[in-house]
């Protein structure tokens, strides 16, 4: 089995990249897809960049030209819910783009204009691997459901609201759901692992340089626990 694991920032990689045995590196799309080993599972680990364009190309690459079977995003998240703070993990079951809108044409908000799905399901098998994941980890608190994404860094009061109203959303960030539309199109077993950096309110972008740092930290932590389980 080859995991495909893509962070958007070359911080959400380089603790996985220190920690993996490299075997080859291959550039594509200016992406380094970095093949290898970590706990005996094959590995490749990518930077997609940042916004929906950049990881929905990568995730295309990792699929047809390194077959991967899965796909794990782990990055940061702004969180949109009441009680989630910086340093707690979002497990995605679900991904919405909420910058997609149709509706002038009656369609929802979110929702991709003639495809048959409005949502993009995570793998429930992934999904409680990294629940079990979590649960190894002193003080880490984890939350389960939707993440949105758009090319949109989040920063206001009023759109988290908006966020968590219209979409029930407990996290957003600006890769994950285009992941999810690459993978749902392909057939292929994802999850998307985010650690809350920031309130995407008026002071994410100072929180968001505080706290990432830990933020990545624990989704790498957590990362490592699911792909040991996953190779024994
Ligand atoms: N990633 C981390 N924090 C974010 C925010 N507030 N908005 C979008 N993406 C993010």
């Amino acid at each position: 089995m080859i995991i495909g694991i893509i962070g958007a920032m070359d911080e959400e990689v380089e603790i996985l990249l220190s920690k993996m045995k490299l075997e080859k590196v291959q550039v594509k799309a200016n992406m380094r897809f970095n093949s290898g080993k970590l706990y005996d599972s094959e590995i490749v680990v990518v930077r997609s960049g940042i916004g929906k364009v950049n990881a929905a190309i990568c995730a295309q690459i990792l699929i047809d030209d390194f077959n991967v079977d899965n796909i794990i995003n782990v990055g940061v998240a702004g969180g949109t819910a009441e009680d989630i703070y910086p340093g707690d993990v979002v497990i995605a079951n679900s991904l919405v783009q909420h910058d997609v809108d149709t509706s002038a044409f009656g369609d929802k908000i979110g929702q991709i204009p003639r495809m048959n799905t409005y949502d993009f399901k995570c793998d429930r098998d992934l999904i409680e691997r990294a629940q079990m994941a979590c649960k190894k980890i002193e003080n880490i608190k984890n939350f389960t459901g939707r993440i949105v994404t758009g090319d949109q860094f989040i920063c206001s009061t009023e759109k988290i609201k908006y966020l968590n109203r219209e979409f029930n959303a407990l996290a957003c960030e600006m890769e994950g759901g285009s992941i999810a539309q690459v993978a749902y199109l392909n057939n292929i077993p994802f999850v998307i692992i985010r650690s809350i950096s920031d309130n995407a309110n008026n002071g994410a972008s100072m929180d968001y340089k505080k706290f990432a740092p830990i933020a990545i930290r624990n989704s790498t932590e957590i990362l490592k626990n699911m792909i040991m389980n996953l190779s024994q």
